[in-house]
């Protein structure tokens, strides 16, 4: 296994003018906008320009993921069609994150104004219990152990994601889940070719996929191998796809599917049962808003909302606390040591109240109005010394509150309410009505459990994500978590998944998110500042070179791109840097304020690719 493939200025408090420069439609954009282009992963061949369509875009990590949900927008179907149709390809076409033995969200925002978050996250079996992952020497089951959090039948938790993106079909779809299942199972069925990256993949995880047989019977070609240009056909896989295209999710919790699910499992000494899966409920939950004003370049005041993922996701808390601390910071772009040195201040606060705090909003009472509140945010970065690192040790969880009433109304530019390799994979989509949807869901890991099901599809190792010991850093991204985030049947273990779009003058703007486990959280949230903030066009927004402070352990961890004077300049501050190849995937989709036009902007750090029409 592999850990982490290893991404205006506010009236009256920022310095320095944040210019809003989208990028423009030309012909030549509008032309390219129907082909997919697939990006080169060199830094000096990244491309410059968004792919720009003036009806519908998408954009996903795989070519084949963005082609369904072109192929549904254009067929009349809307924004949660494609998202549903991309969502089932990715399972085919993208087995590492894409999938449906694993869980998810999906922010979905209408161009008449309404918005929701569905939550399919995994949740914990009936049979979990707090100390299931906790040796007999009181230590946690090492990662290679098929007992452990993170392989093996043990850490599969309850999957979400079929009932989850049925939900979301059933709420504001207009296509049947037959028809947007279309793409997925003709590609199942007849097969794709391996491209060097899944070839690589394979090869790579050779040794934990082997473990079980049907990962070595479908990703191992039984010993064999795939190069890349071989076709990957996938039968089990399309006979279950079927089944659910026929029957609805219940196919999936209580049918045929379900059934070869929990023998597989039961033979193998797992914990999942029919009960679990007959008891999984996705949920629809209240969109995490803020609101913004901010000015244009021009000194026009424009109205900003951030439509964010609340709990179980830590994610939306986390950039809504972000962007409210860093209000009255002058940003000037991540060439500024003094701008970094503030947004990684600020994620090193952010993911100590993490820490603290976040859970499952049904079984904990997470603080989201307090953590969320623009006074906490003014005392939490009060304690950010602007010249000096604050060593993690010195850094404690906050004591969360909302501002009193006249405080607010005096003070508070930003106005926050609650009405509304780690591989994972997030996805873009906007259709041509302006409706738009945002997707990011998980296995986990890189592959999961790499447990493949006998119906055809990798299980979650989404345990994990619980706080598996108290005080003791998850296995696959070192967090700290708290005890409210402990292992107990039917919880939802907390998620970084942040899929978030923004809105500018009531009007949609941006649409983002990304991989990574906690990476997830700055990535997304330093894509949202190079679009409202900086006035990034799209591609550069993406392009940008991240950064990621998660608090524990206390290190920065820098991309590649970003020089070495940048480093140095940091570690004079008192930082301690770390390199990491890249930071997050970002797919994201910025809309032109004047045109309409659609800027897809896939992350060239891998295969991204963005298409529309
Ligand atoms: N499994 C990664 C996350 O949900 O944050």
């Amino acid at each position: 296994m592999k850990f982490l493939s290893q991404a205006l200025r506010f009236a009256g408090f920022l310095a320095a003018a944040i210019p809003i420069s989208l990028a423009t439609s030309s012909a030549a954009h509008a032309q390219a906008a129907a082909e997919f282009r697939p990006h080169p992963v060199d830094p000096k061949d990244w491309p410059k320009q968004a792919v720009h369509a003036p009806h519908g875009m998408v954009a996903t990590d795989e070519q084949l993921g963005s082609q369904a949900g072109v192929e549904i927008l254009k067929r009349g179907g809307n924004a949660v069609d494609a998202a549903v149709a991309v969502a089932f390809t990715l399972a085919v076409v993208e087995p590492a994150a894409g999938n449906i033995g694993g869980g998810g969200f999906m922010l979905v925002r209408l161009a008449d104004g309404r918005s929701s978050f569905f939550d399919y996250r995994e949740v914990a079996p009936g049979k979990a219990t707090r100390n299931m992952y906790i040796g007999p020497d009181g230590k946690l089951i090492p990662n290679d152990n098929v007992t452990s959090s993170v392989i093996g039948y043990r850490s599969i938790a309850v999957p979400g994601t079929v009932a989850g993106l049925e939900l979301a079909l059933k709420t504001y779809g207009t296509l049947k889940l037959a028809d947007v299942m279309e793409p997925a199972i003709r590609l199942a069925d007849t097969g794709f070719p391996v491209s060097e990256k899944l070839a690589h993949e394979f090869a790579e995880e050779k040794t934990s996929l082997d473990k079980f047989p049907f990962s070595l019977h479908i990703f191992l070609n039984d010993g064999k191998m795939f190069r890349p240009g071989d076709t990957l056909r996938q039968p089990e896989l399309a006979a279950t796809l079927k089944r659910i295209a026929k029957n609805g999710a219940a196919e999936f919790y209580t049918g045929d599917t379900a059934r070869a699910i929990v023998d597989d499992i039961t033979k193998a000494g797992g914990l999942i049962t029919l009960d679990d899966l007959a008891n999984y409920k996705p949920k629809v939950r209240e969109v995490l808003r803020a609101q913004y004003s901010a000015n244009d370049r021009d000194g026009r005041a424009h109205a900003w909302e951030v439509l964010t993922s609340p709990p179980p996701s830590s994610g939306g808390v986390a950039i809504i606390e972000a962007m409210n601390m860093l209000q009255t910071t002058p940003l000037k772009g991540w060439d500024d040591v003094e701008s970094v040195h503030m947004v990684a201040e600020t994620m090193r606060r952010v993911f100590a109240d993490r820490a603290a705090y976040l859970a499952d909003p049904d079984y904990s009472d997470v603080p989201i109005a307090g953590l969320t509140s623009p006074c906490y945010a003014k005392e939490r970065a009060a304690t950010i010394d602007p010249q000096h690192a604050t060593p993690s040790k010195d850094v404690k969880a906050g004591t969360p509150h909302t501002c009193a009433a006249s405080a607010a109304a005096d003070s508070a530019p930003t106005t926050v309410s609650l009405n509304d390799g780690p591989h994972t994979t997030h996805f873009s989509v906007v259709d041509a009505a302006g409706n738009a949807a945002a997707s990011t869901y998980t296995l986990n890991d890189s592959y999961g459990s790499h447990v493949t099901s006998p119906a055809g599809f990798l299980l979650n190792d989404e345990m994990d994500d619980f706080t598996t010991q108290p005080g003791v850093p998850n296995a696959l991204f070192g967090l700290i978590q708290s005890d409210a985030n402990a292992i107990a049947p039917g919880h939802r273990p907390l998620s970084s998944m942040t899929p978030t779009m923004l809105l500018r003058d009531g009007k949609l703007s941006f649409v983002t998110g990304s991989p990574g486990g906690p990476t997830i959280i700055s990535a997304t949230l330093l894509s949202v500042l190079n679009w409202m903030r900086l006035g990034m066009d799209a591609q550069s927004a993406i392009n940008a070179p991240r950064f990621h402070h998660q608090w524990m352990p206390d290190l920065i961890l820098m991309e590649q791109n970003f020089p070495e004077s940048m480093e140095k300049a940091l570690q004079a501050r008192g930082f301690t840097t770390k390199r990491r190849g890249h930071i997050g995937l970002v797919n994201a989709i910025g809309v032109d304020p004047k045109t309409g036009d659609r800027q897809g902007a896939a992350d060239p750090r891998d295969n991204g690719s963005a298409l529309g029409y």
